[in-house]
């Protein structure tokens, strides 16, 4: 179930991460920062609890949780970066399958365009390990740029070395019909939904 390629590629980006990720042209960037700030709201309006953050990146939706936090990431690069923007966190650096915590760990689990990486052996043991460790699931991910849901291998270069990632966008019915629960946000570039 490992991903060696995602796991260097995640690497490889970490310190150009913050300047890349979704960035578009002045508009496009505008509506992400706007999208990024009204989801955070919304995170940090959650009751406050024991949350871990499963693939923090470099923490720009950790630093909104309220409660003891926890950052998994495989990246040591990112989790790095997310402690310097989010110092009180308590980061472990992990490769997922498992998440390596006891049962009931956490009141909730927020992840972060992470779910949307997963290929389907990977997702099962996600929402499976997601439910044995805390209560509550959160899951942030890419809407699709139209009406339908996308699937693909991305080529994604850095500093001239070109990766293949897996990588699905989603509409609000197959995110939502996927992982049930309720659809906390439907924005034009993000969607949240809370199990
Ligand atoms: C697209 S980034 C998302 C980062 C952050 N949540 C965000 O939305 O900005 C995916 C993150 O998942 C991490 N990751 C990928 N595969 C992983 C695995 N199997 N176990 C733990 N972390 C993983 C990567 O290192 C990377 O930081």
């Amino acid at each position: 179930m490992r991903d060696p390629v995602r796991e260097r590629y995640y690497r490889h980006r970490a310190p150009v991460y913050d300047v890349t990720s979704y960035r578009g042209d002045a508009v496009v960037d505008a509506a992400l920062d706007q999208e990024t700030a009204d989801i955070g709201e919304l995170l940090a309006a959650l009751a406050e609890g024991r949350v871990l953050d499963v693939g923090c990146g470099t923490g720009v939706w950790t630093q909104f949780l309220r409660g003891p936090v926890t950052a998994l990431d495989q990246s040591a690069e990112m989790l790095a970066l997310a402690r310097a923007r989010v110092p009180h966190v308590q980061p472990v650096q992990a490769l997922f399958p498992p998440l390596p915590f006891i049962d009931g760990a956490f009141d909730r689990i927020l992840t972060a365009n992470f779910y949307g990486l997963l290929r389907p052996d990977e997702r099962a043991a996600f929402l499976a390990e997601a439910r044995r460790t805390a209560s509550e699931l959160v899951v942030v991910d890419l809407r699709s740029d139209g009406s339908r849901h996308e699937e693909a291998i991305e080529s994604r270069t850095v500093a001239g070395t070109t990766y293949p990632i897996f990588r699905r966008r989603f509409t609000p019915e197959s995110l939502q019909a996927e992982l049930g629960g309720e659809l906390m946000y439907c924005g034009r570039y993000f969607l949240a939904v809370r199990v």
